[in-house]
């Protein structure tokens, strides 16, 4: 078969790592031949492909980024999208199936074209952990694991200054960064948007470690929104896809500590540092695992489907399963977490 891969929405460690297993396992079990689509959806509805023999997927699993570049095209925006036009270009390219590999609005363009009838299948991908259907998603373990290694070092510099110290990461809608890293790093609060905390709450935590001669670590994901306020707070703009642009909520945070306990406090916004370079030994292994795994069900057509993590193993699920909602940090992870707050 002839199989061609994209990669779409933001980028995230691994997606090489889902490329390389893909090629190797289609090539030495199946004599598979592999093209990548360029930026994503783009290069489908434009037809701008790159072959992708095993000699350039050599090596791939270390490195960060995606050697196929990405966008946040939607495949059935403009006057080459959808699944008619898609279908011409599969044709042109003698190509028998697309692996998409993405988020939740990747994966939903990738239901609309199944559902329309195209050989579509899915490998889920985010930093934010968000998506229903599979445990984990790669990416999310090497972001965990860059912030908690930046707030050991705001910690450590927090203390000669006996300094309160914010760390804003990642996670538009959930707070799975925040709260891995937060209980990993040892952080006395932990703000994230499925929890509207009170501002008094938060200044209260930081003063009772502040008493105690610490200095306060506080880590709050993008999308938190403290309690009393509205979602406009931490919204700067819209971005290109009309997303809001979030931005400032980290600063937002310090500023208010500083005010309600007089504590010295600084913010650093972690932002596309937790996206970038070489993925975590876990984040390899499983997006190797989905590379593979998503060849496999390409040869057992099971077009409309995606690759999922179950405990330890690899499933296939529908793509309707994993778009349902988001996956939120349930209650019981924030109240076991909360435990550890404050003093
Ligand atoms: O979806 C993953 C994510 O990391 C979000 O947490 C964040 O809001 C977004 O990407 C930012 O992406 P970009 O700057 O590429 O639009």
């Amino acid at each position: 078969m002839k199989i061609g891969l994209l990669t779409s929405g933001g980028d995230c460690p691994g997606l090489n790592a889902v490329i390389r297993g893909a090629v190797l396992n289609g090539v030495k079990t199946y004599d598979d031949e592999f093209v990548g689509f360029r930026d994503g959806w783009r290069g489908v509805v434009e037809g701008d492909v790159m072959d992708l023999p095993r000699t350039k997927v050599r090596g791939l699993a270390r490195t960060g980024g995606t050697i196929l570049g990405t966008s946040r095209t939607n495949p059935f925006d403009g006057p080459h999208g959808g699944p008619e036009n898609i279908s011409i270009v599969l044709e042109r390219h003698h190509i028998d199936a697309i692996v998409a590999i993405g988020g939740e609005g990747t994966l939903a363009g990738a239901k609309r074209l199944a559902d329309a009838g195209l050989p579509v299948v899915g490998v889920p991908k985010t930093i934010d952990n968000d998506l229903q259907a599979t445990d984990y998603t790669f990416g999310f373990d090497t972001a965990v694991s860059i912030a908690t290694d930046a707030m050991d070092r705001l910690r450590t510099t927090g203390e000669s200054h006996h300094r309160c110290m914010v760390a804003e990461v990642m996670g538009r809608h959930v707070g799975w960064i925040a709260l891995h890293s937060g209980m990993s790093a040892g952080a006395h609060a932990v703000l994230i948007p499925e929890q509207r905390v009170p501002m008094s709450q938060v200044a209260e935590w930081v003063k009772e470690v502040h008493d105690r001669g610490r200095a306060p670590l506080v880590v709050v994901a993008e999308g938190f929104i403290p309690e009393g306020f509205d979602e406009v707070l931490h919204e700067k703009g819209t971005e290109k896809d009309g997303r809001p642009r979030l931005g400032g909520i980290g600063e937002y945070v310090t500023e208010e500590i500083e005010r309600l306990t007089g504590i010295e406090t600084r913010n650093t916004t972690l932002g596309h540092i937790q996206r970038g370079g070489a993925p975590t030994g876990f984040d390899r292994v499983l997006a190797t695992r989905f590379g593979m795994a998503v060849v496999d069900m390409i040869h057992d057509k099971e077009w409309g489907r995606m690759v999922a993590l179950k405990g330890t193993d690899v499933v296939r699920v529908d793509f309707s399963e994993a778009l349902n909602n988001l996956k939120q940090v349930p209650q019981h992870r924030w109240d076991e977490a909360k435990v550890l707050f404050g003093r």
